[in-house]
């Protein structure tokens, strides 16, 4: 008991060290998007003390890897959300950057030295190269073969959202569409997609109100 107090409070002294303002060691995902941005922002950590921790996260924390490029955010997150690289596989990156003159309609071309970057970006971040627990998922839901350009086209993620009825999306004024990752995940930016963290606009918590209308729904049968 001795210790496990001991550890609580180092970790605690620890954490206020680093000025991190909120610890909520026991949600997986919340933490695993925190361990990024803690240890992205200090400048006296080393590349290796970053990589081990950030190894050890990702063994230990669910989700996808947040997004830790400023230009990727900024080409890539102007009309859209910024989608993590761990929510397609390379092949689909790869794909998506070549048509960006006719990217679901819209033109979004980037010069050539900046495409070619972000394309590095995604290639290496991509699912098939990250060991957080969506990315692998993803990547299984797939075959070899498919290179779908939609996050929202995966087998994994059409299986998850497969309960959302058009009021809550389609026919909802405040999301429009399941590309909108963060009008329902509160955490969406952090890599986080918590089921506890799910706020549907104009109906609430996933967790309650759904659940609740799914039962009604049993119930009735
Ligand atoms: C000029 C605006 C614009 C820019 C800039 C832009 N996109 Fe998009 N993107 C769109 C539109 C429009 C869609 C389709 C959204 C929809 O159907 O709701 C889209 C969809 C996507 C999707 C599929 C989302 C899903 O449904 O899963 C991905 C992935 C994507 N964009 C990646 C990128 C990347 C990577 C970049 C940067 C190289 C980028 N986008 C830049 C407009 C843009
Ligand atoms: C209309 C609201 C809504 C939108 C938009 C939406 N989701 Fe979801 N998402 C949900 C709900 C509801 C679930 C189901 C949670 C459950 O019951 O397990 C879910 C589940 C998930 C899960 C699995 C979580 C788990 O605990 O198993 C992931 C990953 C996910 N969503 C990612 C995304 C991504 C990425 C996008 C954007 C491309 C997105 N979602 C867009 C509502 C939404």
């Amino acid at each position: 008991m001795k210790h496990i107090l001991l550890t609580a409070s180092t970790i605690m002294l620890t954490t206020a060290m680093l000025g991190i303002s909120s610890v909520a060691l026991s949600d997986d995902d919340n933490n695993r998007g925190q361990a990024d941005h803690r240890y992205n922002d200090q400048p006296g950590y080393s590349d290796r003390q970053y990589d081990q921790t950030y190894r050890r996260a990702q063994q230990k924390r669910p989700g996808v890897a947040p997004v830790n490029n400023p230009q990727y955010v900024e080409e890539c997150g102007s009309c859209h959300f910024a989608y993590q690289p761990g929510l397609l596989p390379a092949r689909s990156w790869a794909k998506l950057m070549t048509g960006l003159d006719d990217h679901f309609g819209e033109n979004a071309e980037l010069p050539t030295e900046d495409g070619n970057l972000l394309l590095d970006y995604l290639l290496n971040n991509a699912a098939d190269h990250s060991n957080f627990k969506r990315s692998v998922k993803i990547m299984k839901s797939l075959h070899p073969s498919e290179a779908p350009l939609r996050v929202s086209q995966t087998p994994y993620f059409l299986k998850k959202h497969d309960e959302l009825t058009p009021n809550r999306v389609q026919d909802n004024p405040k999301v429009g569409s399941l590309s909108r990752c963060e009008a329902c995940h509160t955490e969406a930016n952090r890599g986080s997609f918590s089921e506890s963290e799910i706020l549907i606009p104009n109906f609430g918590p996933w967790e309650e109100s759904e659940k609740e209308e799914k039962r009604s729904k049993y119930r009735q049968r």
